[in-house]
């Protein structure tokens, strides 16, 4: 199957941009090499040539060349331009997340294992299903340590960070089975944290997603946790109950803060509302929302997520604006040095509204 790459010793290339990696690859490494082999003769052959011959020699008087100096300025500013411009262009391809994925696969790092899960519910454990010609996108993060989804045969890694979330995308183009690694040393086990990515033609996809038990979706997975099991409904459902803040169709949209700061509403931000409620008290809210830091893990924080977007009818296929969008403004920072929001800061943790909203759990 070590095939179909015209690169010697490359893997398989099975994604639309592997190609133009192994291109831009392959540019670099003739410029190297069209570079080094010169450089290395001339050092021979001018060693040898104007090697001591006469004691106290006086050398001839030099002059300088334009045309010899314009041509060595040019060259290089034209290699190192297009190395410059085809590497954005791939970077590009690679981490604009498509808008409108065919398919989403959140994905949580764990020493040392990859647990994986699809939007109609199936589970996977260090394998991936994927269907040919479908661009898959994934939304990762890590129960602990920093590690590194990749796929060599696809062309395409991306870290996966304690505490936030990172993106990934691919469209494979050919049926087989493709190497999976986690390529950021992790621990003991590090090595052995790898698996397999199925690429199936899109009928055996659609035969092995039908004859794997789905459970429930992270959707219904989220639903289940908001209102039973951690009791986030008491107070975010409508109703005369309702102290927190409403949560249908704020996805996407912007949020102000108390104590003034924005910031828009993304995956990141749902997550940071959940574990972190004080440093983001939305306008018109009290600051009583206990954290839930080690009451919930990462995976059940996806599916609150991926519920909570649903409710703004995002189904799960949107949002790759990622890192950028989360950042919040820097009005909001600066403001956290209010005597308000320091107060909301302190308070965390010894605040004597949880252990009210605790009880309603
Ligand atoms: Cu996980 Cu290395």
């Amino acid at each position: 199957m070590q095939t179909n790459s015209w690169v010697p010793l490359f893997p398989d290339q099975a994604s639309t941009f592997a190609w133009q990696v192994d291109l831009l690859y392959a540019y670099l490494i003739i410029v190297s090499v069209a570079f080094s082999i010169p450089i290395v003769v001339a050092i021979f052959y001018f060693g040898l040539k104007y090697r001591e011959k006469e004691k106290y020699a006086t050398p001839d008087e030099m002059h300088g060349s334009i045309m010899l100096e314009t041509v060595w300025s040019i060259i290089p500013f034209v290699v190192s331009m297009t190395i410059f411009l085809a590497g954005a262009y791939v970077y590009y391809n690679q981490f604009q997340i498509p808008k409108d994925p065919a398919m989403e696969v959140y994905v949580v790092g764990k020493q040392w294992m990859w647990k994986l899960q699809h939007s109609t519910g199936q589970r996977e454990i260090n394998e991936l299903h994927v269907p040919v010609g479908r661009k898959v996108k994934l939304t990762m993060t890590t129960e602990d340590v920093l590690h590194d989804f990749s796929v060599p045969a696809f062309r395409t890694k991306n870290d996966v960070v304690p505490g936030r979330y990172t993106y990934l995308w691919f469209e494979a183009t050919k049926p087989g089975k493709y190497h999976l690694f986690c390529a950021e040393y992790c621990g003991l086990n590090h090595s052995g944290m790898g698996g397999w990515v199925y690429v199936m033609e899109q009928r055996d996809f659609d035969n092995w997603l039908s004859g794997n038990v789905s459970g429930q979706t992270p959707v219904e997975q989220g639903r289940d946790l908001f209102e039973n099991k951690l009791g986030c409904a008491s107070c975010h459902a409508g109703g005369p109950q309702q102290r927190g803040a409403k949560l249908e169709g704020i996805y996407g949209h912007e949020v102000k803060f108390v104590g003034g700061g924005t910031a828009t509403v993304n995956d990141e931000y749902i997550r940071n509302s959940i574990l972190n409620p004080s440093s983001q008290v939305v306008e018109g809210f009290q600051p009583i929302m206990p954290t839930f830091k080690g009451q919930v893990t990462e995976e059940q924080l996806v599916s609150i997520v991926a519920y909570i977007k649903s409710l703004s009818g995002v189904t799960g296929t949107t949002s790759a604006s990622g890192d950028a969008g989360a950042k919040q403004t820097a009005s909001n920072s600066a403001s956290n040095t209010t005597p308000a929001s320091r107060g909301n800061a302190n308070s965390q943790g010894s605040n004597p509204n949880a252990p009210a909203a605790n009880s309603n759990r």
